[in-house]
């Protein structure tokens, strides 16, 4: 069957890089002669018709802001029977053939539920957390690593002038990504991630005392969402070591921020590749960057696959905060 209409939306957390991918389907699906909509709020769009036709000028002026122009929701009603089935409604009626879903795993979860009803889908990861097995980077991760990055290092300006511990939660629900990349890269004394079991003593306390007796003077330690109880952990940390300690989560300014040159790179070609699926007939597909090549995997598949943590990294970052 030829493909003559398409449609896409974002799904679930928003990610910086999402509009360039965005951009990079509807950009490729007018050149190659196929009609576009945006979808917008995510599979509430699809449940209430709230939908656009686009034009090549319709992503016009998005590719280097955060955030989604088709905006993005979590939709229990698509979890539903009633509104999965309304979804579906929408898609026959506008005559879709194909959709293009720009999420995290939750979204690809609908995606594959739309797919059994009949709409071809076919994913592309977008997500802060870098948590999609089959993907070595996720739309919106670099973005958010250089954030928190920045933050940070100003969170060290002033531990470091009170010569304090800086205890930081970074996001992650169920995954350390960003908090072991992000605390490589700030120099953090000691890094608490959901994959690896901690001890406070040891793996906080008695790091902060060895590294102390050296004549280090203040600390920074980064703390995943998924650990979480910063403002716990900051104050038994002063009442242990003595050293003045100040919490801080940095919450959804992670999520936010003009997409870095790696994202919208990334999401351009997951855009383009994505649309090449669907030409193609391919269908419950979910694009994927192995070793920097693009490429695709069985959607069912991929939700099976575990993400190994990197436990190296994780050594290195401890054996280099001495
Ligand atoms: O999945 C992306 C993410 O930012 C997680 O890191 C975080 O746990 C969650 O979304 C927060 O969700 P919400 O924006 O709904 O509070």
């Amino acid at each position: 069957m030829a493909i003559k209409k398409i449609a896409v939306l974002t799904s679930g957390g928003d990610a910086p890089g999402m509009n360039a991918a965005v951009r990079a389907v509807v950009r490729t699906a007018l050149g190659r002669g196929v009609d576009v909509y945006a979808v917008y709020r995510g599979y509430n769009g699809l449940i209430n018709g709230d939908v656009k036709e686009m034009n090549l000028r319709s992503v016009s002026d998005i590719i280097h802001r955060g955030g989604t122009a088709l905006y993005s929701a979590r939709s229990p009603e698509f979890c539903t029977e009633e509104g999965m089935n309304k979804a579906v409604d929408t898609c026959k009626k506008l005559g879709i053939d194909g959709l293009v879903v720009i999420g995290g795993d939750g979204s690809f979860r609908g995606a594959q539920d739309l797919c059994r009803r009949g709409v071809p889908c076919i994913g592309i990861p977008g997500t802060i957390d870098n948590d999609i097995s089959c993907c070595e980077h996720t739309i919106g991760y670099d973005t958010a690593l250089n954030t928190c990055m920045e933050m940070i290092d100003r969170l060290r300006d002033t531990s470091e002038s009170h010569d304090r511990c800086s205890v930081v939660e970074v996001m992650g629900r169920h995954a350390g990504y960003l908090a072991l990349n992000v605390g490589i890269a700030v120099g953090a004394t000691t890094i608490l991630v959901p994959e690896v079991p901690y001890d406070f003593e040891r793996d906080i306390i008695d790091r902060m005392k060895k590294t102390a007796a050296t004549g280090k003077k203040h600390f920074i330690i980064i703390v995943a969402e998924g650990i979480g109880r910063v403002e716990e952990l900051a104050k038994r940390i002063e009442e242990e070591t003595g050293v003045e300690s100040r919490a801080t989560i940095l919450g959804h300014v992670q999520r936010g921020g003009n997409p870095t040159v790696y994202d919208r790179v990334l999401a351009s070609r997951m855009g383009n590749y994505a649309v090449e699926l669907l030409l193609s007939g391919k269908s419950k597909r979910v694009v994927t960057i192995q070793q920097d090549r693009i490429t695709d995997f069985d959607i069912e598949e991929a939700l099976k696959m575990k993400k190994s943590f990197d436990s190296e990294l994780y050594r290195v970052a401890h054996e280099i905060s001495i």
